[in-house]
């Protein structure tokens, strides 16, 4: 029987290759949309035209009750899940002089109490079953920090953290728990960074010298959610085109 993959966020653009990726390898994908989102149904639509039978349901992942919710009607309608990829986020850049307290509260929520909320739904279902697969998607900028990003590089670190201390705790009973750090992709979240910054202080700190591809992480997604990755727990792999190495 296929397992269950719960992708949040699989509307954006790393979001959907992971969607894409993880249906081709026979998993049932179930992924989220956030309340406010408009175009979800055609999302769903040319998906299904494409052959990818994806459901999708309604999710603030910053909201506990919302993402309750959510993995509730996915157990009774898809069943239980058995690979959790956190990947929704969004980002507020500013420069630490300029951030408000409503921009630091929606990237520290919308990133890491969104953690806490999905895996808190799905964590307790694969330690009863002896199988299970946490990948939380943070960043490069969690690793190394980034100018104007003091919210987004706390909330991504602090994801780390947390997939350090639960592996801890789940790891003799057949569930990995994964941070993956991506380097610069090029999605909606990377476009929306000025031309100019992108071309003159970005690019060149990537030793490839371009940004990745959503495919590129959702092999490795592929990767940690399957068998063979049994062993590789607690770990934070970076990929991001050399641009920080530790
Ligand atoms: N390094 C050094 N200096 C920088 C800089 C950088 N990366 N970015 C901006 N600056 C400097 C500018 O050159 C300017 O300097 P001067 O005042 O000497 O001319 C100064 O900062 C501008 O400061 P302001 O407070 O006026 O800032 P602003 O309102 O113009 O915007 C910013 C600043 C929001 C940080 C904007 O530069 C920006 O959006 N930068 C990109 C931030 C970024 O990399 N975000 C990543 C988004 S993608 C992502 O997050 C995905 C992922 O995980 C990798
Ligand atoms: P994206 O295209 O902007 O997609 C972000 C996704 O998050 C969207 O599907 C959005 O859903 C969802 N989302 C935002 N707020 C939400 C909420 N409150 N509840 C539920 N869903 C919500 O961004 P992306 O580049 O694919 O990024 C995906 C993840 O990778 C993020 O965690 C990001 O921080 C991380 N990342 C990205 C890069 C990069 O370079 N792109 C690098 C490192 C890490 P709706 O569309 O329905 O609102």
């Amino acid at each position: 029987m296929s397992r269950v993959a719960l992708v949040t966020g699989g509307m954006g653009g790393l979001g959907e290759a992971i969607c894409i990726k993880l249906a081709a390898l026979g998993y049932k994908v179930v992924t989220t949309y956030s309340p406010g989102n408009k175009t979800w149904k055609e999302w769903l639509d040319s998906m299904n035209k494409m052959g990818f039978g994806f459901r999708a349901y309604p999710c603030d992942v910053a909201n506990f009750d919302s993402a309750k919710a959510c993995v509730e009607q996915v157990a009774k309608e898809v069943g239980v899940v058995d690979v959790l990829v956190n990947n929704a986020g969004i980002t507020r850049d500013m420069t630490f002089k300029k951030m408000d307290k409503v921009n630091w509260d929606a990237v520290m929520s919308t990133n890491l109490d969104s953690t806490f909320n999905m895996t808190k739904q799905v964590c307790d279902g694969m330690l009863d079953r002896g199988w299970g697969r946490i990948i939380n998607i943070s960043s490069v900028n969690g690793q190394k920090g980034a100018f104007g990003q003091t919210n987004y590089s706390a909330a991504k670190a602090g994801m780390h953290g947390f997939t350090k201390a639960l592996a801890l705790e789940v790891a003799r009973k057949g569930v990995t728990v994964n941070t993956i750090s991506p380097g610069y992709i090029g999605t909606k979240m990377v476009m929306a960074i000025p031309t100019d910054v992108l071309d003159s202080k970005i690019i060149p700190q990537i030793p490839m010298g371009r940004l990745g591809k959503p495919e590129e992480v959702a092999g490795l997604v592929a990767y940690l959610a399957s068998d063979e990755a049994a062993f590789l727990t607690g770990a934070n792999i970076a990929i991001n085109g050399g641009q920080h190495m530790h």
